[in-house]
């Protein structure tokens, strides 16, 4: 069965991409600033970028010469920046350091700002045919599958592993390295794509992990979770006859400018609060069914509170506040959790009276 390299080169000559603009060249500056543009950047976009910055900087020295200034306002469009700040650095770092000769080792690569492990190899393979080996997230993902390598690749041990093998797989013969390097990179943006790939095209098909055991979308492993840190929450529902008082958020942070119910801060009694806030010294308050919410970092868990007021409040000590007839909450611009609250509390049967009487706070169940 022909190995891993054999393979991928074989398909590289009959599948792979062969005329983009930086191929068929050895000059390591052309082939270094393709490399850094497409480290974040697909082809097709990065292939005008790299066309004017070779017309305008067609050699490491014009580049260094120019100001910083230029060089980001031809970079403008292409994003992450610090890709060009650090491709300005570099330029000089070549002239100080390299005499203007762009170094062709993946050694000495990795000592010039903005070119990491995989991005040295891949420039000294295609400048030199240095047996180096890539691990860009492409190769990541080819390799995880075809292996079965379990354990998201971010992670030190699971990206060490992958250097290894990566290490293990070049082709025997130097001369093999830049069209096996290449092959790789194509693979991974035209067959073995993030979804959906295309494994009847694929040349390792016959000894994938992940094809063979119907894994393709577990494989690689997913970034792990982290838990939501979870934020809890009392909130106020105060009714007054078939009104609810309501607050009109800040235009910035959770909720922005929407309608949402009064939050009742950590550490004070809710009585004490009705009565700061509301003047109102009587209160019945009963804690509602919580609800927990899910943002995109926190989770929130609410237990609101319904307070029902006997007669209009003294004052409304909140600028933001306001009531809301019932009628309108359908339309009004509400978080969807402060709706739910909202509908739980008026389409449910009217609270029943205990013992005839309404118990006062702190007389249903302790403050949570
Ligand atoms: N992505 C990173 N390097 C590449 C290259 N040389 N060709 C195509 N895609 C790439």
């Amino acid at each position: 069965m022909p190995g891993f390299s054999t393979r991928l080169i074989d398909w590289q000559h009959a599948h792979g991409r062969h005329n983009l603009p930086w191929q068929g060249t050895r000059d390591p500056y052309r082939i270094w600033l393709s490399e850094i543009m497409l480290q974040q950047t697909q082809v097709a976009a990065v292939i005008p970028y790299y066309l004017r910055f070779l017309e305008r900087f067609p050699d490491v020295a014009a580049l260094a010469a120019a100001p910083v200034e230029e060089i980001m306002a031809l970079w403008s469009g292409l994003g992450y920046y610090a890709r060009a700040r650090n491709l300005h650095r570099a330029a000089c770092a070549v002239m100080e350091q390299h005499g203007g000769h762009f170094p062709a080792t993946a050694a000495l690569l990795s000592e010039l700002p903005g070119i990491g492990r995989s991005t040295a190899a891949a420039i000294a393979a295609f400048a030199s045919n240095e047996r180096a080996a890539i691990l860009d997230g492409n190769v990541k993902r080819v390799l995880c599958r075809a292996f079965g390598i379990e354990g998201f690749p971010g992670e030190r041990a699971t990206e060490e592993r992958l250097w290894a093998l990566a290490e293990s797989l070049l082709p025997e013969n130097a001369e093999d390295t830049g069209v096996y390097i290449q092959a790789q990179m194509d693979l991974g943006a035209t067959v073995c794509t993030r979804t959906r790939p295309s494994c009847q095209a694929c040349p390792l098909v016959a000894q994938c992990v992940a094809y063979e055991t119907g894994r393709t979308a577990e494989l690689p492993t997913a970034r792990p979770r982290k838990t939501p840190p979870r934020r809890f929450s009392r909130m106020a529902v105060v009714i007054l006859g078939d009104s609810v008082l309501l607050e009109r958020r800040p235009p910035a942070g959770i909720w922005g400018s929407l309608l949402a119910l009064p939050e009742i801060p950590e550490g004070i009694q809710i009585e004490t609060w009705a009565m700061r806030h509301l003047g109102i010294d009587q209160i019945a308050a009963h804690p509602l069914p919580p609800l927990v919410h899910t943002f995109t970092h926190f989770t929130l868990e609410i237990a609101p509170w319904r307070i029902d007021l006997p007669a209009a409040p003294r004052m409304l000590s909140e600028s933001a506040w306001q009531w809301l007839a019932l009628e309108k909450t359908g339309t009004a611009a509400l978080p969807t959790p402060v709706r739910k609250i909202l509908d739980s509390v008026f389409t449910a049967p009217p609270l029943q009276e205990r013992d005839g009487q309404i118990p006062l706070f702190g007389g249903v169940a302790g403050e949570a």
